[in-house]
């Protein structure tokens, strides 16, 4: 043990594995040895170690990244570990690498660079996501189905309106995962332990090395702060929810009592007992998890609540929530695309069930007020009068229950069989919504290739961080 034997004699097993962080750890192995490199290319540069020193610290790193993270020995944590591991390998000389620095700057780097690829791996899946729906959304502006509100049939749409409500939702958690890469995207190395370093290091250098966009500058702040964390964890539980509500419909529309999809075998399962069950799993597994991701969340933000500045080691217990977090919104992603993209839609049965429980009683109402210049709300009140017994009513009916709420009888004042006719048919209503982001084909269709655009743009972006991250890494990984 690296540490023990100065202040302190040795440790107790059951004491080292309360402290120890080596599970989660496996996530920043990788980044720990690359922010072990650029601070070792840094203290070269500042004549801070010598250059014969800096070729055996790497030579013994190069050999454990081959080696990769079995060929580490004990440590409380991964920076221990691999700092043991270098000076058995490099001699003592490998003590120079812990040179101003300390674990804390150490890990909160750490941590940004792991998630920082985490990150853009998410925004890539999530963009797909968004364009599986997109396109079929594409693919059914014609399609009619019923639109709900209260879970009750309340006006016909289109399955394109409804898959571009979940696809904006979706964008919109993009958008917000893009807004908090900024801020993930940061070095807070060089800040060591929280008062910076007397060393005449290069914040900058080390902030470039490692693709980082800029310094969490105050060095209290850059070691003491997980808001990037909580910012992360809370766009992943919106993001979560927004999954969680497609999977309950897709659980809800492909029960018997429903019937308007068909999941693919792939992502159903069946009974143990009940041969015949076709069981939406994957789906109620997206929503299950949710609850995880929302704990998450809460645990993280209870973790931090009451620290005073600057780093504790309770900020250890919430980098496992991020990782549990990552992998689990990662995956649910990942399946609600294979989920969405094989869905089977039923769609006679969903047009058929468009104009179930009069749910062309608004546009009835809607014609009676733009054919007879009637208050709307005396419009409401008369059909409201009619849908009590009749969800199909004739001219005449019409007319009687005119007379009975308002005195008033429709065909009289312009309104003829055939505006009652188009009133009733669910088609013609959702012709009519053409305004901005309603459900008519023309206007659907418009906002498929408007968010198609959009997220050409996206992949744009994702992929030009990638590769400005991956061009700083892969110069460093070359520096000899
Ligand atoms: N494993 C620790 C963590 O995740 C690394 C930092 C340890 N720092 C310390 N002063 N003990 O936070």
């Amino acid at each position: 043990m690296l540490l023990r034997g100065g202040r302190l004699g040795a440790i107790d097993r059951e004491v080292l594995e309360f402290i120890s962080s080596r599970e989660a750890d496996s996530w920043i192995f990788e980044a720990d040895l690359l922010v072990d490199r650029a601070h070792l290319v840094m203290l070269k540069d500042r004549g801070l170690i010598k250059a014969e020193e800096f070729a055996t610290i790497v030579g013994a790193l190069d050999q454990l990244f081959a080696e990769g993270e079995e060929a580490l020995g004990e440590g409380e944590d991964v920076h221990e570990a691999i700092e043991a591991c270098v000076i058995a390998r490099a001699g003592q000389v490998g003590g120079r690498m812990h040179t101003g620095r300390s674990r804390n700057d150490e890990v909160a780097t750490c941590i940004r660079l792991a998630l920082r690829e985490q990150l853009l791996g998410l925004m890539e899946e999530l963009n797909m996501l968004a364009a599986t729906l997109v396109d079929r959304a594409g693919k059914n502006t014609d399609t009619l189905i019923p639109g709900f509100t209260h879970l009750q049939h309340a006006q016909p749409t289109t399955l394109a309106h409804h898959l571009l409500a979940h696809a904006d939702a979706l964008l919109r958690d993009q958008s917000r995962l893009e807004d908090a890469y900024r801020r993930v995207n940061l070095s807070p190395l060089g800040a060591a332990a929280f008062a910076s370093t007397g060393f005449e290091i290069d914040r900058d250098q080390t902030c470039r090395l490692l693709g980082f966009d800029g310094l969490l500058e105050n060095s209290m702040d850059a070691v003491s702060s997980r808001d990037f964390v909580l910012e992360v964890l809370a766009h992943l539980s919106i993001l979560m929810v927004n999954l969680s509500r497609m999977a309950e419909e897709i659980i809800l529309w492909s029960t018997s009592e429903f019937a308007y999809l068909e999941i693919d075998d792939l992502f159903a399962s069946t009974s143990s007992i009940m041969p015949q069950k076709k069981n939406p799993d994957t789906a109620e597994l997206v929503r299950g998890k949710t609850g995880s991701v929302l704990g998450g969340l809460i645990s993280a933000l209870t973790i931090c609540k009451a620290l005073p500045l600057s780093y504790n080691r309770d900020l250890q217990e919430v980098t496992p929530h991020l990782w549990r977090s990552v992998s689990l919104v990662r995956g649910a992603v990942r399946i609600m695309d294979g989920c969405v993209s094989s869905l089977r839609f039923n769609t006679s049965r969903l047009e058929e069930s468009a104009g179930a429980g009069f749910s062309t009683a608004t546009e009835l109402a809607d014609s009676l007020v733009r054919k007879t210049g009637i208050p709307f709300r005396t419009a409401h009140q008369i059909v409201g009068r009619i849908a009590a017994t009749n969800t199909s009513p004739t001219l005449e009916e019409l007319d009687a229950a005119g007379e009975d709420v308002a005195r008033i009888r429709p065909s009289a004042m312009g309104y003829s069989r055939d505006d009652l006719a188009r009133a009733l048919n669910p088609r013609s209503n959702v012709a009519l919504r053409s305004r901005p982001g309603g459900p008519a084909p023309a206007e659907t269709g418009r906002m498929v290739a408007q968010r198609l655009e959009m997220l050409a743009q996206r992949r744009a972006g994702v992929r030009e961080r990638r590769e400005k991250a991956s061009r700083a890494l892969q110069a460093l990984r070359e520096i000899r």
